[in-house]
């Protein structure tokens, strides 16, 4: 081995190489399409470390050797849970939520009052602060919603974010962002503890489901929102998840994107800032 493969890429208690960080990312890569490149060694070396502590291990290579023996499958979803970046908040990308209360104002709320079936997901939802934020809008335009057959699933390849995104607590800094007549019906106080409401959380059903695998859902969806997920994917990744996506929506579907994402696919077309539509046959 050349003493450049030896040496410890950060500066630390653990000793950290070049091949430590090749199995750590082709580990993430195969649980989760996410690529990381030689850049993110310090970031891998920081969220891993706590691992290790935990571990009571000295080194990364103990570390691969773990991920590699009898308790790997349960270290491999701990360094998933670790090296995905959960960054989330209420209306991000506000221009989104407007362009759905649009849609919903003038085709799929009328569709959902006289009975029909409207289906959105949040892919990659993280929290919950984006499906959460996709109810309160729903609401804002069609109040009895939840009574209709209107549905979003939100969905995590993180178990433990998915998890804490069920309870629908959050803090009065995370909840600061919600329009203030959306917050009057959507958010709780109650001794102290900000909550959402049991109204916004009805409509959303969360769900583990790593985007790479089959979709076990129906379909097909009215609105997709897969926000800042697919730039962790490499190019070839990206492709075939948005052409996934457009084979997924309705006719009159949509798909919105993060700010600095590009869905490329056969199936979609633009419509509007970072938001696509179903390419008509
Ligand atoms: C930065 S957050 C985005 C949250 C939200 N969509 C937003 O824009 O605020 C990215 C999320 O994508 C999830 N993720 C990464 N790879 C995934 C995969 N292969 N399948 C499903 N979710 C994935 C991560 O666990 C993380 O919660």
């Amino acid at each position: 081995m050349s003493a450049l493969r030896k040496a410890s890429l950060v500066d630390g208690e653990f000793s950290f190489t070049q091949d430590d960080f090749r199995i750590i990312a082709d580990t993430l890569y195969a649980a989760s399409g996410i690529a990381l490149p030689p850049s993110k060694a310090t970031l891998v070396y920081s969220r891993l470390g706590k691992r290790l502590r935990a571990l009571g291990l000295s080194c990364f290579r103990d570390y691969c050797a773990v991920l590699d023996g009898p308790d790997g499958e349960q270290e491999r979803s701990a360094l998933l849970s670790a090296l995905t970046t959960n960054v989330t908040r209420f209306f991000r990308e506000p221009h989104h939520f407007d362009a759905l209360r649009d849609q919903f104002r003038r085709h799929l709320g009328p569709l959902a009052a006289s009975g029909g079936r409207v289906r959105l997901w949040s892919a990659g939802c993280s929290l919950g602060h984006e499906p959460y934020s996709i109810a309160m809008t729903v609401l804002s335009e069609l109040p009895n919603a939840a009574d209709l057959d209107v549905r979003i699933l939100a969905t995590d390849i993180d178990p433990q974010v998915i998890e804490t995104a069920k309870q629908g607590r959050y803090s009065e800094d995370d909840l600061s962002p919600v329009p203030a007549e959306m917050a009057a019906r959507g958010i709780s106080r109650a001794r102290g503890q900000m909550a959402l409401t049991d109204d916004v959380r009805r409509l959303v059903r969360f769900g583990v489901l790593n985007l790479h695998e089959t979709w076990p859902m129906k379909g097909p969806f009215d609105v997709i929102f897969c926000r800042n997920v697919a730039i962790y994917f490499d190019d070839q990744t990206q492709k075939r998840l948005w052409s996934r996506f457009g084979q997924a929506l309705t006719p009159r579907g949509q798909l919105y994107i993060g700010h600095s994402e590009r869905a490329e696919a056969p199936e979609l077309q633009p419509d509007g800032l970072t938001i696509y539509r179903r390419r008509s046959a």
